[in-house]
């Protein structure tokens, strides 16, 4: 086998995504602040895999760092690796920066203020298209924008095209995002809570739309959620992030069946029931945080080399 073909070969067994002992620190005029602590994770070629965990607990961050979007900012130290197939990502800005959009895309959970306010859809498509084929026309690259709103059954595509963010409806805007991070046929999705600034039914819609165009491309896909009854619908695997740590790893089953560490109890206890009166909170502090990582039988973290 020529070198070439055997990297091949062994980039189609890589994990698309493995983050190994990531941290995050912010530096605050009020003093450091640690943000991810030791975070290891990943994604195989085709898989769903869930984040979860409260808000301010990490998941975000984790999104930020897999898109190369914290490390453009200043007052934050970043330590561990991220790689994006056999690349390492943390300290290559040049590839993350080519990568993203291409080879990785990002879901917003607000996609009005997500999309570029200032140039029109047709133009974001172009954009889109480019990092991936400079070359391509214009005609060209709205004729792959056409057909990619018809997916997302957008079906006033020219419409569409000439419009600004603004002349869209919440739920025209979501499946906008969602067709242009699927345009290009990205090797992984990081969902950072779509939709979840919609009401519930378009949200509803939008979940299972993005579901079935993931599941039908086999995109993997990192799917950010404080919601464990969103999270069971759409994931292969879940991981429960606590105050920046992964607390517990399980397939999403075994997650349901036995959730083991006492916060993964408490989410599953404040997942809202409709014949229980208001919404029960997770309460601040959850007995049991010093236990060590969770993991589930047959979860347990590949080794760098086989990751
Ligand atoms: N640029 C920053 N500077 C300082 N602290 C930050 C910065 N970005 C995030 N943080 C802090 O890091 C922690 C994690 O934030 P993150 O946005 O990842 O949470 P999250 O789990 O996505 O929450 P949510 O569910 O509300 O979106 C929070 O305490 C947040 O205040
Ligand atoms: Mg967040």
């Amino acid at each position: 086998m020529s070198p070439a073909s055997a990297a091949t070969v062994n980039e189609r067994k890589a994990a698309v995504l493995a983050v190994r002992s990531l941290s995050v620190t912010f530096q605050s005029p009020t003093g450091p602040f640690e943000a991810l602590r030791n975070v290891t994770l990943h994604v195989r070629p085709g898989e769903k895999i869930g984040l979860v965990g409260e808000s301010g607990s990490g998941k975000s961050t984790i999104a930020r760092v897999v898109l190369g979007l914290l490390q453009e900012e200043r007052d934050v130290a970043v330590s561990g690796s991220v790689r994006l197939g056999l690349r390492e990502i943390l300290g290559d800005q040049s590839f993350i920066r080519e990568s993203r959009g291409d080879r990785v895309s990002m879901i917003f959970q607000d996609a009005v203020s997500a999309l570029n306010p200032t140039f029109t859809i047709g133009d974001q498509f172009k954009e889109v298209l480019r990092r991936r084929n400079p070359t391509i026309s214009t005609a060209a690259a709205l004729r792959r924008a056409r057909v990619a709103l018809a997916d997302v059954y957008l079906h006033e595509p020219d419409r569409v095209l000439g419009s600004y963010v603004f002349q869209l409806s919440g739920g025209m805007s979501q499946r906008v995002m969602i067709a242009l991070a699927l345009i290009n046929d990205p090797d992984l999705i990081v969902a950072d809570e779509p939709g979840s600034s919609l009401d519930v039914t378009v949200q509803a819609r939008t979940l299972h739309l993005m579901n079935d165009l993931i599941g039908r491309r086999r995109t993997s896909v990192m799917f950010i959620s404080h919601n464990l009854g969103v999270v069971r619908e759409f994931a292969d695997r879940v991981y429960v992030i606590y105050r920046g740590g992964i607390v517990e790893h399980a397939t999403t089953a075994q997650l349901f069946a036995d959730p083991r560490h006492p916060y993964t109890r408490a989410l599953l206890a404040a997942i809202p029931r409709l014949d229980q009166r208001g919404i029960p909170d997770v309460p601040e502090t959850i007995p049991g945080f010093a236990d060590p990582l969770i993991e589930h039988e047959g979860c347990e973290e590949p080794s760098l080399a086989s990751a």
